[in-house]
C-alpha cells in the first residue's frame, strides 16, 4: 500500500488548500495502486528553536514525514511566499541538514491563492525550498488555482476542470512512487 502524507499550509477550518487536499483523496481512491492518505497537524508545532528538544507534535511529523512513501503539499500564497506556520513545520523537519527525513523524499506541490496568479510565486519558493532539503520534487507542470476560495461549495472543492488536471499529475506522482 502506497502511504502519502498530505499536508495543507492553511491552518484556517475553509481553507481552500485544505478542502483542495481532500477531493484529490477522493479522486485517487479510485486509482488501482490502493493509496493510504493520511494529513499532517502542523497547526499545534511551536515556533522553531535550535534549543528546543522535540516535542509529541514535532516527533509525530517527522515521523509522518519519514513513514510516508511521498509527501503532497498544497500551500497558499501569503504576501508572495508560503504561509509562516508552513515554512515552520517544513524547518522542524528539516534538521539535520541535508541529513533529514526529507532526503530524497519525493514531493508533490501544489498552490493556491485568491489573486489571478495561483499561488505560483509561494510554489516557486516552496520547491526551491524542498531542494535546498535535498527533496525530489515531482516534476510537473505547474498546478496553480487561482480565486481559490471562490471554487468551494459548502466547503467541499468544486472545481472540476482544476481536479482533473491535479489528479493527472498526482496519479502520475503515484505511478513514480509504485515504480
Ligand atoms: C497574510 C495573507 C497574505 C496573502 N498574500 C497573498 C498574495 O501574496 N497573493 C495572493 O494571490 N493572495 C494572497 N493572499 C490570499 C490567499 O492566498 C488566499 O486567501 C488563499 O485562499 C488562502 O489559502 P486557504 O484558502 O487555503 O486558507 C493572502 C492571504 C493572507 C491571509
Amino acid at each position: 500500500m502506497t502511504q502519502l502524507l498530505f499536508i495543507s499550509g492553511s491552518l484556517r477550518q475553509d481553507s481552500s488548500s485544505t478542502a483542495l487536499l481532500r477531493a484529490l483523496e477522493q479522486r485517487i481512491k479510485s486509482v488501482p495502486a490502493v493509496t493510504d492518505v493520511t494529513y499532517a497537524d502542523i497547526g499545534a508545532l511551536p515556533h522553531y528553536n535550535a534549543d528546543r528538544a522535540m516535542n509529541e507534535e514535532i516527533r509525530n511529523l517527522v515521523d509522518a514525514i519519514a513513514t510516508a512513501d511521498g509527501v503532497v503539499i498544497a500551500t497558499p500564497e501569503y504576501n508572495f511566499s508560503i504561509p509562516g506556520v508552513l515554512k515552520n513545520a517544513i524547518d522542524w523537519a528539516s534538521r539535520p541538514a541535508y541529513q533529514s527525513v526529507f532526503k530524497g523524499k519525493p514531493v508533490f506541490v501544489l498552490s493556491v491563492s485568491g489573486g489571478a496568479l495561483g499561488g505560483v510565486r509561494a510554489q516557486g519558493h516552496l520547491k526551491y525550498i524542498l531542494n535546498g532539503m535535498l527533496a525530489e520534487v515531482f516534476p510537473w507542470q505547474e498546478i496553480v488555482v487561482p480565486a481559490a476560495p471562490k471554487k468551494l461549495i459548502e466547503g467541499t472543492f468544486e472545481d472540476q476542470a482544476v481536479l482533473d488536471f491535479a489528479t493527472e499529475g498526482l496519479v502520475a506522482f503515484l505511478s513514480r512512487l509504485n515504480s
